[in-house]
């Protein structure tokens, strides 16, 4: 199949894919998404196929507006509409419990609770509105690898596969969203994102859950997407957790007979000299530019380099930071350069 580029002016022609039961892939402020109709099952089953995505892992329900989400949620908590109200278009999607079948198995994973959110991101909004029904999403890379923040990188994984794409360009915030369980008794981040802990508790009135949830072989994970295997590049990363590590990170890395990558943000790099045998992704300026970069900066190493390893820098872990950093462990398999 040929996978058609769509321009944000052009949003009706891809609005009319899904709603013909077709696969689009769309933009969000997060990273892109792959897009179906969330009422189509036969669409839904798609979306698992072209990832190779585990059919147990639930997927988000994007909407236009929050008379969506009651067609589908029980009645919204106080809590909920203070926080769709605060942070809502943008990277927070909050877990509901839904009215009974309310969205097929193929959505939820076969849970009785589903993920929705509201993207700041005109184009997608619009495609929603025009294909006159949710869509549902997971990032559209294929399961596994680093997340798409530009329609290159979504045609790199998925050109033939899918009915379209509508590029936006780069993705502004380059971390998914923020995922926020309401559906139990205390609420809690099962994935971190943009919208950070401290931002969600001065919204509303009870303390919200941070801690990782680690999840066992026997397990059932709270959310399941977290046990498999994320965001890895080809390549081995290995984090540099302090800014002071960086001269000893290259120096053996000077020693290693291989090409070798560096991530680092301009100060480390106008601070410390790259060996010959090192090239250098810029993340920019700060912990919004490195999340920003992140990502895009696995993918440069393993499509365009033969580079097999990678230096990163680390942040703290909080704020964006724990997002950035949760990203980062995973790409790493929690590999760090020791000194
Ligand atoms: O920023 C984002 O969230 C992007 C853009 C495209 O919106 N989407 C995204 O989707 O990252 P995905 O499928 O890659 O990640 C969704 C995560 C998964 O870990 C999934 O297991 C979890 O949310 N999830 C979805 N529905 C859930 C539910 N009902 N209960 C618990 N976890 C859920
Ligand atoms: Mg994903």
């Amino acid at each position: 199949m040929e996978t058609k580029v769509f321009k944000p002016s052009a949003v009706d022609q891809a609005a009319a894919l899904i709603a013909a039961g077709q696969l689009v892939a769309f933009p969000t402020e997060t990273v892109y998404g792959l897009g179906a109709d969330a009422t189509n099952v036969a669409a839904v089953k798609q979306v698992y196929q072209a990832k190779g995505r585990p059919s147990d892992n639930p997927l988000i329900v994007h909407v236009a507006d929050v008379a969506t989400v009651e067609r589908f949620a029980k009645p919204l908590s106080i809590n909920a509409k203070r926080l769709i109200k605060a942070f809502w278009p943008g990277p927070l999607t909050m877990i509901f419990n839904l009215k009974p079948d309310a969205l097929a198995p193929e959505v939820t994973g076969g849970l009785t609770t589903a993920a929705f959110r509201n993207p700041a991101n005109a184009a997608t909004i619009a495609l929603i509105k025009a294909a006159k029904t949710p869509i549902v999403g997971p990032s559209a890379n294929t399961s596994g690898k680093p997340s798409p923040t530009t329609a290159q990188h979504v045609l790199h994984d998925l050109d033939g596969k899918i009915a379209g794409i509508l590029d936006d360009g780069a993705t502004k915030v380059g971390v998914e969203s923020t995922v926020l369980d309401l559906s139990g008794d205390q609420p809690a981040i099962l994935r971190p994102g943009a919208v950070t802990a401290e931002a969600i508790e001065a919204v509303i009135d009870e303390p919200v859950l941070t801690e990782q949830h680690h999840v066992g072989a026997t397990e059932v994970p709270k959310a399941p997407g977290m046990k498999y295997k994320h965001y890895a590049p080809d390549a081995q990363v290995y984090i540099v957790d302090h800014v002071t590590d960086w001269p000893a990170a290259l120096t053996w890395a000077a020693q290693q007979n291989v090409p070798m990558g560096v991530m680092a943000t301009d100060t480390v790099l106008k601070a410390n000299k790259l060996p010959a045998n090192c090239e250098q992704y810029s993340l920019g300026n700060d912990v919004q530019s490195a999340s920003r970069n992140l990502f895009a900066g696995l993918r440069h190493f393993d499509t365009e380099t033969s580079i097999k390893d990678i230096l990163a820098q680390a942040f703290d872990n909080q704020g964006l930071g724990a997002a950035y950093m949760n990203r980062l462990n995973k790409s790493a398999g929690q590999t760090h350069f020791r000194v």
